[in-house]
């Protein structure tokens, strides 16, 4: 990706952020899924007071693009906390590498990245082809 995109990615994400719904955790987190098509996608986690029903930033972003019909995604970025990377729960690991096996993920901090791919970050993942 080029360096103007990720720079859009990244600021959609932290934008993203000021939606966040987290009157629980306290804990803002923002997400931009970028589509094969260029399109952004943002998301920002929404909590709930029952605790466990709580959906990430990563997960919004991605149900909202397949809501919408967008199914193939390159990149998403994920801003939380200043000064701190946040990287995707388990659950989002999972949810991101079924519809996206070659995504990117781009984590910053507000002024520094980290980037990986989603197959470093969930190795010898269970995937659709198991299920026969
Ligand atoms: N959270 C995300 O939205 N994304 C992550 O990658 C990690 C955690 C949210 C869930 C919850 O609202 C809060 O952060 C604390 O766990």
């Amino acid at each position: 990706m080029n360096t103007t995109m990720e720079q859009t990615l990244l600021q959609k994400a932290k934008d993203a952020r000021a939606f966040s719904q987290a009157k629980y955790s306290h804990f803002k987190v923002g997400a931009a899924l970028l589509t094969d098509a260029n399109e952004i996608i943002t998301g920002c986690n929404v909590e709930s007071s029952s605790y466990s029903l709580t959906i990430c930033a990563e997960r919004v972003a991605l149900t909202k693009a397949l809501s919408e019909g967008k199914t193939k995604f390159k990149a998403i970025a994920i801003a939380a906390k200043d000064g701190e990377f946040c990287p995707p729960c388990g659950a989002c690991r999972q949810l991101l590498f079924d519809y996206a096996p070659d995504l990117e993920i781009i984590l910053t901090n507000g002024n520094q990245q980290q980037h990986y791919t989603i197959k470093e970050l969930l190795p010898h993942a269970f995937e659709d082809s198991q299920l026969g």
